[in-house]
């Protein structure tokens, strides 16, 4: 087999490069379960590239869960391989527009918190994957250089570094946007929040994907407001007939999804999805909030484009924030929403007024200065490690019907079980050996999914970690009985 050699790419490593074009050989089926990948000294010289760096290119295939090796053999590209899973099935929702009874989110969301729990059910990252050291640094920094601003109320629309930081790092998803049509908000929840109560009244219906990211079910409930869920592939995302269908009956205010790296499902819309999807809306002249949380998070290659970046006509109501990035707790998060944007501003200013201003120059300068690119990288790459150990870990120890999807961005993956799995009874049981997952049903407005639940990949791996995830296989091998 021959291994084309490489071209230097731009930000990402010669051994990951290696690695790269291995899992492309092993995806593409070229390289299956049990072969021999070729050896350190072939690939060496068939790559021009050092030894070492295909060692090191090896290691992390290895680590990947990808190929193991055989002392006095070589390496062989695993037996149990989590591509030879398959992903959960497209959702069938019932196709009514209903209340959100969020009481079970609530109820499993206050245990989450409980100390200490392995965190597998919140879409949380472990503190040690963001720059906590600088962060502070530069809250300090800001502290001594701006005494004042930090102590006062700030203006609308939000400080402007960082509404000129954002806009620069918006050309990266496509989007021209320029300061001025940004807002300043309370992290992405806030944003979403703004941006419905901006296009909806109350008793109207949003059309959602399903699985939704729960805190969007959450404010739609709040807002007293009604879902229909679409159907939603776990590649392609809404089902774009289904969205037309519903459209053309009148009865639908807004749309509202997650574009890139979704939560739950993973899902991130091509292009070309993204522009059908906007045609579409466009036709009927609904508005669609998009939530890009994740955008930034993808395990390779560039960013994908937002929704936004293809809105004509101001339709789009962009949201999202560095919660998933830098740091939850900072509450930095911004909304940029095309024709609603005075709404949105005069909105802002009677929920709360402003978002701390020390906050948003901190994260500001951190943007502008603080080596923002170079933490990315390593944060994608610590989620896709993770992302991968999970699921290698779900190939070994889950029941081998288990379907799992395979997001290319992000931190958490979407379990499918055989139709009669009760997520919940898992829940209760490894609540017990203090291991938190979110219950399927969470993430619908009719209580659907009760085979699935999402885990979090967010945590670095450890020996613990792979424990808990042999405890859940165990779990789910006694309740399945
Ligand atoms: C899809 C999605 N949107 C929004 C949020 C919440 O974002 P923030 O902390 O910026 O309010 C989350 C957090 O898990 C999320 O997964």
């Amino acid at each position: 087999m021959k291994v084309r050699p490489l071209e230097t790419e731009n930000g990402t490593n010669l051994y990951e490069q290696v690695a790269h074009r291995v899992e492309a050989l092993i995806s593409e089926g070229t390289l299956q379960g049990g072969d021999r990948i070729p050896s350190v000294r072939k690939m060496h010289q068939q790559m021009n590239v050092s030894i070492s760096t295909v060692l090191e290119a090896y290691r992390l295939l290895e680590d990947r869960g990808l190929i193991a090796v055989r002392p006095q053999s070589g390496y062989f590209v695993r037996s149990n391989l989590m591509s030879h899973r398959e992903e959960p099935n497209p959702s069938a929702p019932p196709r009514t527009a209903l209340n959100v009874d969020t009481s079970l989110a609530f109820r499993i969301n206050r245990s989450l918190r409980e100390p200490n729990m392995i965190k597998l059910g919140a879409a949380v990252a472990d503190p040690s994957l963001f720059p906590i050291t600088t962060l502070n640094r530069l809250i300090g920094q800001t502290l001594r250089n701006a005494p004042e601003s930090c102590h006062s109320y700030d203006v609308l629309p939000g400080c402007e570094p960082l509404r000129h930081e954002i806009a620069r790092r918006l050309m990266d998803a496509g989007c021209s946007v320029t300061p001025d049509q940004i807002l300043i908000t309370n992290g992405t929840t806030e944003a979403l929040y703004l941006s419905l109560r901006a296009i909806t009244k109350p008793g109207d219906t949003v059309a959602i994907e399903s699985p939704s990211y729960y805190g969007l079910l959450e404010v739609l409930a709040s807002l007293h407001l009604r879902a229909l869920e679409l159907p939603t592939h776990p590649r392609e995302g809404l089902c774009l007939e289904a969205l037309e269908m519903v459209l053309k009956k009148g009865s639908i205010a807004a749309c509202a999804l997650v574009s890139n790296f979704s939560n739950p499902l993973g899902t991130c819309m091509s292009d070309l999805h993204k522009k059908k999807l906007v045609t579409i809306l466009e036709s009927y002249n609904i508005p669609l909030v998009e939530d890009d949380i994740y955008g930034d998070l993808c395990f390779q290659g560039n960013r994908p484009k937002a929704i936004k970046a293809f809105d004509q006509k101001g339709l789009v109501l962009y949201c999202a924030s560095c919660s998933k990035t830098l740091s939850p707790g900072l509450r930095v998060g911004w909304a940029v929403a095309g024709q609603y944007q005075t709404q949105l501003e005069q909105l802002k200013l009677f929920t709360n007024i402003a978002t701390a201003t020390v906050n948003q120059l901190a994260i500001a300068a951190f943007l502008s200065n603080g080596g923002y690119d170079r933490h990315l990288r390593q944060l994608r790459r610590s989620y896709y490690e993770q992302v991968m150990r999970m699921t290698q870990a779900i190939c070994d120890y889950f029941p081998p019907e288990t379907k799992v999807s395979r997001p290319s961005g992000g931190h958490v993956l979407w379990v499918e079980l055989s139709p009669e799995f009760d997520s919940m009874e898992l829940y209760e049981q490894a609540y017990q050996h203090k291991i938190s997952i979110a219950p399927g049903s969470m993430f619908s407005a009719s209580g659907g999914y009760q085979n699935c639940f999402r885990l979090n990949c967010g945590l670095p791996w450890s020996e613990e970690l792979e424990q808990a995830m042999k405890t859940l296989g165990n779990l789910i091998k006694i309740i399945n009985r």
